[in-house]
């Protein structure tokens, strides 16, 4: 394989121990939203919460998440982005033991909101920094590590939950055990470097050449790639940048990409997923053990993605992802409104969701993180990528919250109907809009972003 040749020779193996490190941020974001729906059950039965409590219980989180990636958007210029890993990595370990140790459920809400507030920031922060780091032929796989993480995370704690279902004081188990992967990122990201770029901006160039030569196949490489950040970085940036024609245009893809992850419904899949397979008529049991199907396929397809992103190019994946998920969505409304079909196969509804699953682990799901790392210029980088995180994690919430009120409203078929037609407006902007990004500096996809035409003056 091209890529794991390419990432494990030379000077790409430091590449790759740093990669490794940062997408632990990505960890943390998929165990807590993996964590929470079985930790739910067992919450309810100590707490005894009202229903708008324990929606806050999953959407504090979400609401902290954009909390955070707002407050990221100016710490990762201001304080670096290796700084704010570890300030996210210690304040997720805050908030797991504050979560784990609530005794009402006003605490468990606080504590989930500051949870929230440090995987927000760790969401974007960690693919930034991996990808400022990364050479180009590379970078969509190691940053995709990020993705990988997501999903292991995801998956870990389906296994925590499971795990610990037995045991007395469970819950607090499960949201505390977060705390170690928070604090082997802070401390992990202590011994990294920082951000070639960021040191660049902050006219560090000498500590930014060290970290390119340690990172990159030659010292002339390194020197060259040190000369485009240079020319880049003189050019001043202020947040009024983001409306100037080339960027703009770009920050809407960002919003678009971000808005399209979420309303293509991956959430109420993983949140859901047992739900919707015991809707098929199989036993409890059986529901949560196909849902482990969908785990599973959700990291072994992220590592197909790794391995041919820098090969296939960007734009290829995530077509084929969006027109995936979409099919899929398609068939399983097609699925509950046949009575025919559940009574007769209902396995064709666990089919669907690791097609919808598999295709989104492809496209959206690590595409989406990676591209907004790539295509803004440096100078608005991390206010470009606040910007669409933010639009992420609200959508998210969103969708999240109003999935059940959805069924109840336009049958389970209508909700995967409509997910599936947000996902054809989201392929034919694809489509006519994104560009790829594959074997190309970030300096030269921020030099064509802000050189396109300004728009012509009316009047
Ligand atoms: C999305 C998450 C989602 C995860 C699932 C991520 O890229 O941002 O919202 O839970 O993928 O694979």
């Amino acid at each position: 394989m091209d890529f794991l040749r390419e990432a494990f020779s030379g000077n790409n193996r430091f590449v790759l121990r740093l990669a490794i490190i940062a997408a632990l941020g990505g960890f943390l974001f998929g165990y807590d939203t993996g964590v929470i729906s079985g930790a739910l059950l067992y919450i309810e039965a100590d707490f005894h919460p009202s229903s708008f409590e324990a929606q806050a219980f999953v959407g504090a989180l979400l609401i902290g998440a954009v909390v955070g990636a707002i407050l990221s958007g100016f710490s990762a210029d201001a304080l670096s982005r290796r700084r704010t890993k570890i300030v996210s990595g210690c304040v997720y370990v805050l908030g797991a033991l504050g979560s784990a140790a609530a005794q009402g459920p006003t605490q468990l809400i606080v504590a989930r909101f500051v949870l929230g507030i440090s995987v927000g920031a760790a969401s974007f922060v960690s693919p930034l920094y991996i990808s400022e780091l990364a050479p180009k032929r590379i970078r969509g796989g190691v940053t995709s590590f990020n993705q990988l993480m997501i999903v292991s995370g995801i998956f870990a704690a389906y296994i925590v939950n499971w795990a610990f279902g037995g045991v007395s004081g469970n819950w607090r188990w499960m949201l505390g055990l977060g705390a170690l992967p928070g604090l082997i990122l802070a401390v992990g990201m202590y011994f990294q470097p920082f951000s070639p770029r960021w040191l660049v901006e902050q006219g560090r160039e000498e500590e930014a050449r060290d970290v390119l030569r340690r990172a990159r196949s030659s010292e002339d490489e390194a020197d060259e790639e040190l000369g485009e950040i240079k020319a880049e970085a003189k050019e001043e940036g202020s947040l009024r940048d983001l409306l100037s024609p080339g960027v703009r245009a770009m920050v809407l893809i960002g919003v678009v990409m971000a808005v399209a992850q979420q309303l293509i419904g991956v959430n109420t899949v993983i949140y859901y997923a047992p739900t919707i397979l015991k809707l098929t008529g199989v036993g409890t049991g059986a529901a949560i053990t196909q849902a482990l199907s969908v785990g599973i396929t959700n990291v072994i397809f992220t590592i197909v993605a790794i391995l041919i992103l820098d090969r296939v190019g960007r734009r290829p994946l995530l077509l084929v992802g969006t027109v995936g998920c979409i099919l899929a969505l398609v068939a399983l409304g097609i699925f509950f409104a046949s009575s025919t079909l559940k009574q007769e196969a209902p396995v064709v509804a666990l089919i669907c969701l690791i097609a919808y699953i598999a295709s989104f682990a492809v496209g959206l799901g690590p595409v989406f993180w990676l591209m907004i790392s790539e295509i803004f210029p440096l100078k608005v980088r991390s206010a470009a990528m606040s910007v669409s995180t933010v639009a992420n994690w609200s959508s998210n919430f969103l969708v999240s919250t109003f999935f059940l009120t959805l069924t109840g409203a336009i049958t389970i078929q209508g909700t995967f109907w409509l997910y599936a037609g947000f996902g054809v407006l989201a392929a034919i902007f694809f489509a006519f809009r994104l560009p790829e990004t594959k074997d190309r500096s970030l300096e030269e996809i921020s030099h064509e972003v802000s050189s396109a035409e300004p728009e012509p003056e009316s009047g």
